[in-house]
């Protein structure tokens, strides 16, 4: 029982990397995924928008499908679409890893969760800035991850809000106290700057669009994220 509990401690201690590819090249996708993975990145971060949900468009589950056809790098993909439900079964089928969708979003959350679990995917849960935790909690028991918003989601490049890492600091404590397994992520404006406090918070996956694949060398960048 002890070790157990030793082994999952050590499995949200651990930091994981997660480049987004939104800030990538999109004239050459494969090149910019290999050179993530080849600079230390452990998982890659697909946002998926649709225009409705955000005010922006990225790209779909052929994209997806594309990176993990040529790719064997873990796929955390984060739907930020209005109707998760609907397209679901694309995403699982391009060889998503790990969903998360958002709490915002038009769905039977805990239907969807399910949906992910039974393919053999990992589930997560994603929440804007300006939602509280609680609208999460009913769902710690059926996620894989909660992430954290650290921005208003639709677009790369944003600065990093400080007021969610109390929020950060709240779930990995209900976590605790709950005896929940989940990784806690944090998606926005994350750089050597702020992933030590998001990392003290609680949070140990950190996505990183900016300051990986536009930093001049992303092998220091991804290196300097890991241990701030
Ligand atoms: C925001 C996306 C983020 C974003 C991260 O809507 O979910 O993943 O691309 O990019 P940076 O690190 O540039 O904020
Ligand atoms: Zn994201």
């Amino acid at each position: 029982m002890v070790r157990i509990i030793l082994v999952i401690t050590k499995h949200f201690n651990e930091r994981v990397i997660a480049p987004s590819l939104l800030a990538a090249d999109f004239s050459k996708i494969g090149d910019e995924v290999a050179r993530a993975v080849r600079a230390g990145a452990d998982w890659m971060h697909l946002d998926v928008m649709d225009g409705h949900f955000v005010d922006n468009i990225s790209f779909g589950p052929a994209i997806v499908h594309a990176v993990d056809a040529a790719n064997d790098v873990f796929l955390d993909v984060h739907l930020m679409i209005s109707r998760p439900d609907h397209y679901l079964q694309r995403f699982i089928e391009a060889g998503s890893d790990l969903i998360s969708v958002h709490i915002e979003a038009e769905h039977d959350v805990a239907e969807t969760l399910r949906r992910i679990r039974a393919a053999g995917r990992q589930a997560g849960l994603a929440l804007n800035p300006a939602t509280p935790l609680s609208a999460v909690q009913p769902y710690f028991d059926q996620i894989d991850l909660l992430l954290c918003m650290t921005v208003v989601p639709g677009f790369g490049g944003q600065s990093f809000m400080p007021e969610v890492l109390e929020k950060i600091a709240a779930a990995a404590a209900l976590r605790s106290q709950g005896n929940h397994s989940f990784h806690i992520e944090v998606d926005g404006g994350i750089d050597a700057s702020n992933a030590g406090s998001c990392y003290h918070a609680g949070a140990n996956v950190m996505v990183a669009g900016s300051s990986t694949f536009r930093a001049p060398d992303m092998a220091a960048a991804i290196h300097s994220i890991r241990n701030a």
